[in-house]
């Protein structure tokens, strides 16, 4: 029998961005409320948490609020440098020096760039559109900030102000803001679009040694200890060679009390393009194009895959879907998010909780009913079911809008409900 909670999983209203949440945007963040209550109820202090498609690394977070060490695996290069920036404290006073010597540094030179009196080396972007998407001063004085962050010596430090440095360069491109694909803005909003690249990195550092204060106050007034470890790599090569060693190393049979995690809705072409999302942030922290064009392929479901999987529902619901190409999307999606559940079985403790929060997506009209098939999967594997919580997104709030039509900019509410189902081991 299904448990329907009667608490309030909804949060409306709640501040998600305290502390380090607020750092960088992310697609389809889970909130922190929901990671705080399920690490809370289903773990104690001193335990493991991991979150095997950790995203930005929220979960994280909250789990180190809460004093249990924590693992992260993502795909995604920029996500692991999010998570590993949320859960580092530094010293605010630290990062005031540092930030001192940089804001005088960096001013000095612009004007010297200005005045034409500096030249500054503009980083191999052959292959990138990168003209199309910041114009040529914004390419010079990026090229210059990213220089003298280059040159800061702690790499904890350094990576605190590339996290700067990566939302500045959200906000300065032609991206329309609010989307999570690369979309321009329309021909004469780009033409008049002319910020202040400086000054939006320098409101993006002050604001983020705030958040990162909050934190570091917190973690040093608690005297918290615990620890956040980030992986980049493909869970569902957990326990195989092609996951990183040190990774092996930690995350064995049975080393993992409680999993707490948000996995992608469906493959990254037709729902979030996490890839397309962090590109350009890659491209200027150094990534080569290749590389970035990877993320989406290497997500779930980016690439094709026939394989039988025990999911009734998915079945009924594959043989709904008229367009057979896009079905056969949606079974690699499954084939390849079922390889990570017999994986993330085995890492866990007997009688350890798995908690999935997700959405159920539409194609083409037809319901995917993940959650569904995420149960049925689950138990396929030996997890037990032990609740699945529903919760409504409130309105502003709604993580994320797809086009059903793939057509860039047209969007449509796809999600306004989220589940969030508890499994355990048996
Ligand atoms: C819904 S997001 C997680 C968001 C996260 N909870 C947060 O608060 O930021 C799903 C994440 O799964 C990652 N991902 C997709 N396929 C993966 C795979 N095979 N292994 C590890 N991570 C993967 C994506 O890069 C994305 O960051």
């Amino acid at each position: 029998m299904l448990k329907k909670s009667n608490e309030d999983w909804d949060f409306a209203g709640a501040n998600i961005h305290y502390m380090t949440h607020g750092l960088h945007p992310y697609p389809a963040r889970m909130i922190p409320q929901i990671a705080r209550r399920l690490i809370e109820r289903y773990s104690s202090s001193g335990d493991v948490v991991l979150d095997p498609f950790c995203g930005s690394g929220g979960v994280l977070v909250e789990a180190t609020l809460t004093g249990r060490d924590s693992f992260g695996i993502d795909i995604n290069p920029l996500a692991c440098l999010l998570a590993r920036v949320k859960t580092t404290p530094l010293n605010p006073k630290i990062l005031m020096r540092e930030w001192e010597c940089l804001r005088g540094d960096i001013r000095r030179n612009l004007g010297l760039l200005h005045s034409k009196q500096l030249k500054v080396e503009i980083p191999d972007f052959s292959k990138t559109n990168i003209s199309y998407w910041f114009k040529p001063y914004m390419i010079e004085e990026l090229a210059l900030i990213k220089k003298h962050l280059d040159e800061i010596k702690d790499d904890k430090i350094r990576e605190f102000f590339y996290v700067c440095f990566s939302s500045t360069i959200r906000l300065v491109s032609g991206t329309r803001k609010g989307e999570f694909k690369l979309y321009r803005m329309p021909e004469d909003e780009w033409k008049k679009f002319r910020p202040d690249v400086f000054a939006v990195f320098e409101r993006r550092v002050d604001e983020s040694i705030s958040k990162m204060g909050e934190f570091f106050e917190f973690v040093s007034k608690n005297n918290i200890k615990a620890k956040a470890e980030i992986f980049e790599a493909d869970t569902s090569k957990l326990f195989t060679e092609e996951f990183p060693e040190e990774g092996r190393k930690k995350l064995f049979e049975e080393s993992v009390n409680l999993i707490v995690t948000s996995p992608p809705y469906g493959d990254s072409h037709t729902t979030v393009a996490y890839g397309q999302f962090s590109r350009y942030s890659l491209i200027w922290l150094g990534y080569n194009r290749d590389r970035t064009l990877e993320i989406d392929k290497k997500s779930l479901g980016g690439q094709l895959k026939e394989k039988e999987i025990n999911s009734k529902v998915l079945e009924e619901t594959l043989e709904k879907i008229r367009n057979k190409g896009r079905a056969r999307e949606v079974k690699s999606f499954f084939v390849d998010l079922n390889e990570c559940l017999q994986k993330l079985y085995k890492v866990l403790i007997p009688k350890g909780y798995a908690c999935f929060v997700l959405g159920n997506r539409t194609i083409n009209g037809i319901k995917i009913p993940t959650d569904e098939i995420i149960i049925e999967l689950g138990k396929s594997i030996g997890f037990e079911l032990i609740e699945v919580i529903h919760r409504r997104i409130p309105s502003k709030r709604i993580p994320w809008k797809s086009s059903p039509t793939n057509i860039p900019g047209q969007k449509v509410e796809t999600i306004s409900r989220e589940n969030i189902i508890i499994l355990r081991k048996s």
